[in-house]
Formats: structure tokens, sequence, C-alpha cells
């Protein structure tokens, strides 16, 4: 699709002609919901990053044992902020095939994201999706979905998976997590993951790279990721490379888990 011509899905907001997070992402993982401008950023990250596909692949594993370990636990509300572009196995899907009373509220600020979510999840009264942003929180938590799908005084799931990174320290992001805690009942989970800076000059490349898109990469270590379970309880195995999270089998883990990139971690608010 040449990035001039727009799809009847493509919301007139949406720019096409600079790279976005949510499509780069969508590319690697093998969607459509992506542009020519999308696709030739993602194969020059690739050039850089070769690791990045299965980095995202192995990304969107964690989160689904993730959300089944929520379920486990007697979660049944999910708030998924910076979803992405619906993708086999959503959050909803794995939640709801567990029990079909699990609701979820989706959040994206990149209106394709929203707008494949809007589509998959007209049939559905217990799932839906709106464009805002992270560091809003009250936006989003005061927000007539959130009042309709969310019971603040019962436990939830808050997942920030794959999305921090692209937040950077002077929007707020700490402050807009604490904030997203301090309304979610005690028993609450927070599931988190994040890209981590391994190679300085490397990370110093890919974050020139990402300056063409509205979505600039932040570089965090692995002790600035930490920060943000403060006041919450890392459950085990605690923050870890994503293939080491409660890996299905051994072999999912691999010899170099460090080359998945991206650490994860749940943590429970007492
Ligand atoms: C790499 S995708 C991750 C999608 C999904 N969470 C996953 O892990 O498969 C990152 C998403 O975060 C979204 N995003 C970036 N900054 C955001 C913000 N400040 N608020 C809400 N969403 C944001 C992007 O639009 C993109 O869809």
């Amino acid at each position: 699709m040449a990035s001039t011509e727009r799809p009847s899905w493509a919301p007139d907001a949406i720019d096409l002609e600079r790279p976005n997070a949510a499509r780069i992402y969508d590319y690697l993982l093998g969607g459509a919901a992506n542009f020519a401008q999308d696709r030739a950023f993602a194969e020059q990250l690739l050039t850089m990053m070769p690791e990045a596909r299965s980095a995202a692949r192995l990304n969107r594993a964690f989160l689904r044992r993730a959300v089944r370990f929520c379920v486990g636990a007697g979660i049944r509300q999910f708030l998924d902020v910076g979803s992405g572009i619906p993708t086999a196995g959503n959050v909803h899907e794995i939640a709801q095939r567990m029990d079909p009373s699990c609701r979820v509220l989706y959040v994206d600020t990149e209106p394709v994201a929203v707008k494949h979510s809007e589509l998959m999840l007209r049939d559905n009264d217990r799932a839906a999706a709106i464009r805002a942003d992270l560091v809003d929180p009250d936006s989003i938590l005061n927000s007539d979905l959130a009042r309709r799908l969310l019971d603040f005084d019962e436990p939830m799931a808050l997942l920030l998976v794959s999305m921090l990174h692209f937040v950077p320290d002077e929007a707020g992001p700490f402050e807009a997590v604490a904030r997203y805690v301090s309304a979610m009942a005690s028993g609450s989970y927070l599931v988190l993951s994040h890209g981590i800076e391994i190679a300085r000059e490397r990370a110093d490349q890919v974050g020139k790279l990402y300056e063409q898109s509205p979505t600039r990469g932040v570089g965090r270590r692995f002790e600035d990721v930490e920060r943000f379970f403060t006041g919450l309880e890392l459950i085990e195995p605690g923050l870890v490379w994503t293939p080491q999270w409660r890996p299905e089998s051994p072999e999912d883990v691999g010899d170099h888990p460090e080359s998945a990139v991206i650490v994860a971690g749940v943590a429970r608010k007492p």
C-alpha cells in the first residue's frame, strides 16, 4: 500500500507519512495495519537490531502468560494502556476464554490502534477501546467506558506492556503509574514490560531512528524500570527478561534470554 493511499478503516486524524510505534510493532508481528513508512522504519530497525522481531514475539508471549496468571489469581478486569493494534491472542480473548465475565478496557494514543480495537470489539459488551494518553490518568480513570467496565473497588490488572519506553521522564510516567496504582484496590496487579538499554552506542542509534516517529524511544536501565514497582510486591521470579518470566517450558528461555531486549515483571498491590 503506498503511503498516500488511505484505506477505509484509517481515521482521517492519522499521519500516514510518519512511522509510528504501534504500526511498526504490528509489522514486526506480521500484521497488516501498517503503512510504507512504518515498514521502511521497521526494516531499518531490523538492520540495527536483528532481534527486534523475536523481541516483539517474546513480549507478546509474556503478555499472554501474565494475563493467564492474573485470571488464575482471581482478576476479572484489565486496564491495558498502550495496548497497540489488535493481533493474535489479545488480552480480552485470552481472559474471556478462561472466564467470559472478564472485562477489558484498551487504551492507546494511536488512532489506528483504537480504530482496529473498536472494530474487533463491536459485538463484545465486556471490552472496549479509547484513545487517551497514559500520562493523563484522570482522562482514563474518569472516562465513561472505565466507569462502565471497571469496578475500582475490586482488584484489577493494569497492563503497561512494552509501552513505557515510549514515555520520557519529563512527561511524568512514574507519577502517572503511581496515580493508577493509588486508584486500584488492594490485591490488584501491575503487569509491566520495558525495553532495556544494553549497549549504549546501539541504544543511541535506535533512539535516533525513533526520532522520526511521534513516539520516541527512552533508554532506561534495569534499576530505573524497577522504580515503576514502588510500593508493590514483585511476584516470583521478579523483574527478568521476558522469556524468563514463568516460561511454559525451559526450552522457551533459550541460552540468551537477554537477546529478548525487554524485561518484564508482575507485582501485587498489598
Ligand atoms: C510496542 S506497542 C505495545 C503493544 C502491546 N502493549 C503489546 O505489548 O503487545 C506500544 C504501544 O504503546 C502506545 N503508546 C505509546 N505511548 C503511549 C502513551 N503515552 N499513552 C498510551 N499509549 C501509548 C503506542 O501507540 C503503541 O501502540
